[in-house]
């Protein structure tokens, strides 16, 4: 059921087509480079674009902005102890820089890290500390058809195999991603976090949970494992979280919020530990890198984003979406997740190779015909990897609404339209970073391989 209305407006116009060929070819065919103003239904990613509520741009305007010890931040500490039961926060300007606090302050040259499957940030910053990131997916995570409760558990055999392989001396940390981006948003059981705090302690390893996305986990968690059928949200998001000896957050995500992150944890040393490595990269740690009316907004958001009403409206919008594209015919990963409804270009266009990139040719397109933005997550995203081709149009906050995704679906309709005669793309630029290639490198159409 419906939790909103609008009670303050931003125009959004769809540009005419001859605009938008001529912004994709300007952009290098990478939607990355498109102006926002060119976009009309912007379904990029879900972090920070979301819209605050009335209670947060109140919190805004009461933001203290003491360089130490703000009220804003006691209004933060309270709301993570309330939703998310950990003491101690560090706050940070965004989710990367909690990684980069704490892992920073948890890794060495040499380590090894599990993770059901790492996001790209915290690849990154794994790799950024001289330890190896592993992906332990479960069993059926890359098959876009299998139905299953919750594709985003790690795998408790594949961690255990890591271990075997490289000893568990070398694997200080593990680390559970909930939901799992990287798998299509899928969200991870409390029994698999249960597990996953056992193995932890059976190798002497820290836990630590990534909760960018933790409310919307919850909400699945209560709908789908029957231990939790009659628990609440806020009940089940801080036993899950509990298991962790500390999280990462991007406030960009379940803060409802457009900037902000932290980490938390009730390890005492840690925090400590935590703490000055914040002092040097992020800001003094009663603000960390964010205004005072940021962490009020974020307090505010937290506590938001665990109202069964909101959480409901939320999984709501994403499913009518996927409901909008199933209907005339698009093929997506099953089932649909929190945050994002993954296209299958694979099967959009089964003439075109991995290596022609199928998922981009689907974003150029759906920018084409409709002036949609969503962001390609296969060959080009992920080189040298066999994941599947998926295309995520990430769904803002409290932002779009029923018409905007009938909008998505006409649009996808006229890609269907023409889907034999769509193009591959070659990579034109060759960017100095081949990770992070498709957030800066221009590519090309290669010829109709069909006419
Ligand atoms: N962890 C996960 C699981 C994420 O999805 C993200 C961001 C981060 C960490 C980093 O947080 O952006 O605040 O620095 N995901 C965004 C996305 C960018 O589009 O999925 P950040």
């Amino acid at each position: 059921m419906v939790a909103y209305k609008s009670k303050m407006v931003e125009r959004i116009s769809l540009p005419a087509r001859e605009t938008r060929e001529r912004a994709l070819e300007a952009a290098g065919y990478n939607v990355f480079n498109l102006d926002a103003a060119d976009v009309f239904i912007d379904l990029l990613t879900d972090s920070g674009t979301g819209a605050m509520s009335d209670a947060q741009w109140a919190a805004l305007l009461r933001g203290d902005e003491a360089y130490a010890g703000s009220e804003s931040f006691a209004e933060l500490e309270s709301a993570v102890a309330d939703v998310m039961g950990f003491e101690h926060v560090v706050p940070t300007h965004q989710g990367r820089g909690a990684e980069n606090v704490l892992y920073g302050s948890l890794l060495s040259e040499g380590d090894v890290v599990p993770n059901n499957t790492h996001f790209d940030t915290t690849r990154a910053h794994v790799a950024n500390q001289g330890a190896d990131p592993v992906d332990c997916p479960t069993e059926g995570a890359d098959d876009p058809s299998l139905e299953a409760p919750f594709k985003g558990n790690f795998s408790l055999e594949r961690a255990r195999a890591v271990v075997d392989d490289v000893g568990a001396e070398r694997v200080p940390v593990v680390v559970q991603t909930i939901t799992n981006n990287s798998t299509a948003g899928q969200p991870v059981s409390v029994e698999n976090t249960r597990a996953i705090r056992t193995f932890a302690d059976e190798i002497d390893a820290t836990f630590v949970i990534d909760a960018c996305r933790f409310a919307e986990n919850a909400a699945f968690v209560r709908r789908r494992e029957p231990e939790f059928e009659d628990a609440t949200i806020d009940a089940i998001a801080r036993e899950q979280l509990g298991y962790a000896d500390a999280i990462v957050m991007s406030g960009k995500k379940d803060g409802l919020v457009n900037a902000g992150g932290f980490v938390a944890t009730d390890d005492a040393d840690l925090f400590e530990r935590c703490k000055q490595r914040a002092i040097l990269f992020e800001g003094f740690p009663t603000y960390g890198g964010m205004a005072g009316r940021d962490l009020g907004a974020m307090a505010v958001g937290l506590r938001e984003a665990v109202e069964p009403s909101y959480l409901e409206d939320r999984l709501e919008s994403i499913a009518t979406l996927a409901t909008l594209l199933e209907d005339v015919g698009v093929p997506i990963y099953r089932p649909v997740g929190g945050h994002a409804v993954y296209l299958d270009a694979s099967e959009l266009f089964p003439h075109l190779e991995a290596s022609e990139f199928p998922g981009q040719a689907l974003v150029c397109e759906l920018y084409r015909e409709g002036g949609v933005r969503g962001v390609e997550l296969g060959s080009f995203a992920f080189p040298n990897t066999d994941r599947p081709e998926l295309v995520r149009l990430a769904v803002p906050r409290r932002t779009y609404h029923r018409e905007h995704f009938e909008h998505v679906a006409e649009t996808a309709t006229a890609v269907l339209e023409n889907r034999e005669t769509v193009s591959g793309y070659e990579i034109a630029s060759d960017p100095a970073v081949p990770e992070l290639r498709h957030f800066s490198a221009d590519l090309e159409p290669l010829e109709p391989t069909r006419p």
